[in-house]
């Protein structure tokens, strides 16, 4: 496996196997089951497999936690390695970000709402970091996790409006055995805190079976995961949405498919979660 901070690095490696189809999972670190089984979908679809592990500041608001964001290379350089990883990227700040660095990817209706609502700096952050590694690594399938929904709607409209030459490949969600989404913030919970952030997979399994018993009003939907959060006195809910899976444009009726999703503060852990009914 080579792990190198170079760019030129990068490119040399990949024009020597340039006959090779690359898979890419872009990560910031500190990684999980649901990293690692993106890395598995794209070590058994490709050739070569790259991984790229850069805590990227730009999507982070200065009130945000990307100072405490947690990293561990050395442990996350052992699991790419256990997995045949053959290239991660792990670049510096100062080589992404120059100091006459002038450039941003920003799209415009699918990062208003939902997360872009109450971070609206995040998804130029996202869009902009993903299409420099697209750039560097020039993979010819990428692979996203579908736990971050907005972010994938986001990169596949970035894919499209700019025609970057892959395949974006969209995993699903990995979850804990109780349900909790897998997320390196679930790191910040403490015991009791841990047990309240099952409200959210609880929320969209009511939701769920709601739908399947025939409910079609997506307001009826919102209100029941609404109200199983407000009940939870560790949970402060921020946003709950019943949206077209595609445009992020909130529903009135569900008459084919809908993104359920939902940011919920549990103690100061922001925490997201969605789930597509159909
Ligand atoms: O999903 C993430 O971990 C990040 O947003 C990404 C895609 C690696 C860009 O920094």
């Amino acid at each position: 496996m080579i792990v190198t901070a170079k760019i030129e690095e990068v490119r040399a490696v990949r024009k020597q196997d340039k006959d090779e189809n690359w898979g890419f999972v872009p990560t910031m670190g500190y990684l999980h089951e649901g990293h690692l089984s993106l890395v598995r979908r794209a070590r058994e679809e490709n050739g070569r497999v790259a991984v790229s592990i850069y805590v990227n500041p730009t999507q982070f608001a200065p009130t945000e936690d990307l100072a405490s964001y947690p990293r561990d290379l050395e442990r996350d350089l052992a699991l790419l390695e256990a997995e045949n990883v053959d290239l991660v990227f792990t670049p510096s700040d100062e080589m992404m970000y120059p100091p006459d660095f002038q450039t941003a990817v920003l799209l415009s209706h699918v990062t208003k709402p939902l997360e872009g609502a109450a971070r609206p700096t995040h998804f130029a952050g996202v869009a902009t970091v993903v299409a420099k590694l697209f750039n560097i690594v020039q993979p010819d399938r990428a692979y996203f996790g579908q736990k971050d929904a907005q972010q994938t709607v986001v990169l596949r409209q970035m894919v499209r409006d700019l025609n970057f030459n892959l395949e974006l490949i969209v995993c699903p969600i990995v979850r804990e055995p109780d349900g909790l989404a897998m997320s390196s913030r679930n790191k910040y919970l403490n015991p009791d805190e841990r047990k309240a952030a099952l409200v959210l997979s609880r929320a969209l399994q009511w939701a769920r079976i709601a739908f399947e018993e025939g409910e079609r009003d997506a307001n009826t939907l919102r209100r029941i995961m609404t109200d199983l959060i407000i009940a939870e006195p560790l949970a402060r809910l921020a946003y709950v949405s019943a949206a077209h899976p595609e445009t992020l444009v909130e529903l009135e009726r569900i008459e084919d498919k809908a993104l359920l999703s939902m940011a919920v503060f549990i103690g100061k852990t922001r925490l997201i979660d969605n789930l597509i009914i159909a």
